[in-house]
């Protein structure tokens, strides 16, 4: 819900996942897209055009029109360069997963969106699923025990556009940071196993997460396959519970068979984009806070180490501020 005025957003980089933010700003109530910007200029302006707005080569100059709430929707390289100019500008930003490349780089967005006093939310779209939400409802219930394992599969042919990430960075990240907010919890070491076949840095990983409270998650990414599939299977005391994140499916198992539990459907994206504006236009805390990426890229980081080392990693508690927390019943 926007309180009185109308919202003005714009979305910085327009390829395969800026369009999108584009396209649902285009059409949100009390929103107004003031423009887009992108250095490909054919695609800019046919994205400007579809979505009926003004397209800016520089984006510094699409800035100047002082947008509320900015998508930074660049290659993850460029994040912290675009959100440092974005902030010059009294922006508040939506960056796009992972929030940087590196820790050093989001710590700097993160101190300088503190320090002027922006909101700071990352895309870590799956929270915004209707099948993780109403995964989290039936957690909350606890009437399947506690989680004992967690084992996720996120594949697909290989995205040749993605050149400056490996998938453990690119895509590894979405579970890792799914399997913490599900949980509650941090992890406190990892180990990775990975291949590079084809891309630059690694197109194939298996992460193992061990937690505090005995639960092992494994996380599986690969670019090696012909069709895409996206899952997480949770493994409980009474049962399990199978998640298919393209379908919005979400399929209990248990001694009596399987059931299928009805999932309200929702673009996910579209619900993150409602939710960083209601945060913009509300003055309410960030939902994937800045420091929740830290955590997700700390853990990358160390899995990278861990399959280049041939090592398990400890992993230190470097951030207080995190929005995970145990699932708990809405009504209550
Ligand atoms: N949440 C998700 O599920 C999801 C999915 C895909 C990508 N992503 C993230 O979104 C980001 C972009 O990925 P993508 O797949 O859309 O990549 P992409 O290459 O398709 O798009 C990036 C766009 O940024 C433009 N660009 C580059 N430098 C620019 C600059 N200085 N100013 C303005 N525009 C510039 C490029 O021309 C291109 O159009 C990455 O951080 C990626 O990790 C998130």
């Amino acid at each position: 819900m926007i309180k009185n005025r109308q919202i003005k957003a714009a979305v910085i980089g327009v390829g395969q996942m800026g369009v999108h933010h584009a396209r649902i700003y285009s059409r949100m109530a009390g929103v107004d897209l003031v423009g887009i910007s992108d250095i490909d200029e054919e695609r800019g302006n046919w994205v400007a055009s579809r979505f009926n707005t003004k397209y800016f080569k520089d984006a510094e100059t699409l800035l100047k029109k002082k947008p509320d709430a900015v998508t930074i929707a660049v290659p993850t390289s460029l994040h912290r360069e675009i959100a440092d100019m974005a902030l010059d500008y009294n922006a508040n930003l939506l960056v796009e997963k992972p929030l940087a490349d590196n820790t050093k780089n989001a710590w700097a967005i993160i101190k300088k969106a503190k320090s002027e006093k922006r909101v700071l939310m990352v895309g870590h779209i799956e929270r915004f699923n209707p099948a993780i939400e109403s995964l989290k409802n039936l957690l909350a219930l606890g009437t399947m025990g506690k989680i004992k394992k967690i084992s996720t599969l996120r594949v697909s042919p290989y995205p040749v556009r993605i050149n400056d990430a490996g998938i453990i960075l690119d895509v590894s990240c979405h579970d890792i940071d799914l399997i913490s907010y599900l949980t509650g919890s941090k992890a406190k070491s990892v180990s990775a196993d990975a291949k590079q076949e084809f891309h630059k840095y690694e197109d194939e990983a298996k992460i193992s997460l061990n937690f505090e409270d005995g639960i092992n998650a494994v996380v599986e990414t690969s670019w090696h396959y012909p069709y895409k599939n996206r899952r997480l299977l949770l493994m409980l005391e009474k049962g399990a519970i199978l998640i298919n994140f393209m379908r919005q499916s979400l399929t209990i198992y248990n001694s009596d068979g399987a059931v299928s539990v009805p999932v309200h459907s929702g673009e996910p994206l579209s619900i993150e984009l409602h939710a960083f504006i209601d945060t913009v236009a509300n003055d309410k805390p960030s939902p994937v806070n800045g420091e929740d990426s830290i955590y997700t890229l700390d853990v990358t980081s160390s899995a990278v180490k861990s399959y280049k080392e041939n090592k398990q990693i400890k992993l230190g508690n470097k951030t207080t501020n995190n929005t995970y927390k145990s699932p708990v019943l809405a009504m209550i």
